[in-house]
């Protein structure tokens, strides 16, 4: 079974609710049409009731009458979301007043009914911008115990078996932190062991990538990744990590044979570990559009519950696949 249809599989076992806070975009509306009727989760929409109704009807959709429809304006728990919120954000300045308007925002709304366990997960970001689905989950739903950095992973499903684990490849950060410290990271390291692990069922072999392998090149960026990597070794012993080192050596067994003998890493890398955002989004992009491979994702690592981001050209299907990673991911939550 090809990865993406196991982990629908696996989600319709799970039971778990996911919230849609752009309940009203078109094709955030069809893909919970298709994942209510698929089992792959219970769905919360946020939006106004009559517009979801009208919109479930243009496009046909049945089993929208299924889902729980939250108003933003207008919700049972209004008064006890922005209780939550003024406890949680009091030493930022926030006020009851402040509370009860953002409570009101869908992309808040949606963060704080998981920090309430009334959800297991979210998916937004077809119609909003990265940083906007992504301040109130940093704000709110908050990392996980032991990890400071929320990192977004991607999987490329390649079709070059010679590569990765059979041509799958799990890479990070390609979405969040524009500039990691080497403490930084490390942590996006140990984290993206756990999405290889949890989301792509492989058993993570980790290349700190950069342009230089096992001191070929002396460089302040260089050393950066040295010291991550020895960072990343500390955190997770467990875990086969080795760095630095360049992509070429992390993923062809002859070039890393020659640039890193000895490696456990080196020449089978299955997740690569770019050292900044610029580099980790160029690269999967320039991947996926060139070589014309799949990528998934991001799927976000490190915050405490599951929240995923949409890119805005996603297209039903990609929605519904990141709403089965959700899933996994919350059921993968210890
Ligand atoms: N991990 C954990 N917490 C974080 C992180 C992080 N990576 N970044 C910010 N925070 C926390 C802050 O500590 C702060 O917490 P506090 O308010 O409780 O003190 C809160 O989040 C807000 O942080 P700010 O720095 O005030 O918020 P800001 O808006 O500057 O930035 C953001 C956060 C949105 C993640 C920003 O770094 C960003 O825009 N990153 C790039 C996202 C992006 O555009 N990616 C490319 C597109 S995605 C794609 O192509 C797949």
């Amino acid at each position: 079974m090809k990865l993406l249809e196991q982990i629908r599989e696996n989600a319709k076992k799970q039971q778990k609710t996911i919230v849609l806070p752009e309940g009203t975009e078109e094709r955030t509306l069809q893909a919970a049409d298709q994942v209510i009727a698929e089992g792959i989760a219970r769905i919360i929409l946020i939006g106004k009731p009559e517009e979801i109704h009208a919109l479930a009807e243009k496009h046909g959709l049945k089993h929208i009458a299924q889902a729980t429809i939250i108003d933003p304006e207008n919700h049972a728990k209004k008064e006890a979301y922005a209780d939550l919120l003024v406890e949680l954000r009091k030493n930022k300045g926030m006020t009851k007043e402040q509370a009860l308007k953002l409570v009101t925002d869908p992309l808040y709304l949606g963060t704080l009914m998981i920090k309430s366990g009334d959800a297991d997960g979210e998916v937004a970001g077809a119609r909003s911008a990265t940083g906007d689905v992504l301040r109130p989950a940093l704000q709110i739903v908050k990392t996980l115990p032991g990890i400071s950095v929320v990192s977004g992973a991607f999987l490329l499903l390649t079709n070059k078996p010679e590569y990765g684990e059979n041509g799958l490849i799990v890479c990070a950060d390609c979405a969040v932190l524009p500039n990691p410290t080497a403490e930084e990271l490390a942590q996006i390291a140990v984290a993206t062991a756990g999405t290889a692990r949890a989301i792509a069922k492989i058993e993570p072999r980790i290349a700190m990538l950069s342009f230089s392998t096992k001191g070929s090149a002396k460089n302040e960026l260089v050393d950066k990744v040295v010291k991550a990597t020895e960072l990343a070794k500390q955190m997770a012993p467990d875990v086969l990590i080795d760095g630095e080192m360049q992509a070429d050596a992390a993923l062809v067994p002859s070039v890393g044979n020659s640039k890193a003998p000895g490696s456990p890493v080196a020449g089978k890398a299955n997740v690569l570990i770019f050292p900044s955002l610029e580099v980790g989004n160029i690269s999967y992009k320039l991947v996926q559009r060139i070589a014309g491979i799949e990528a998934v994702g991001p799927v976000l690592q490190g915050m405490a519950a599951p929240i995923n981001d949409l890119s805005r050209g996603c297209s039903v299907s990609d929605i519904v696949n990141l709403i089965a990673i959700t899933v996994n991911q919350a059921a993968a939550k210890k």
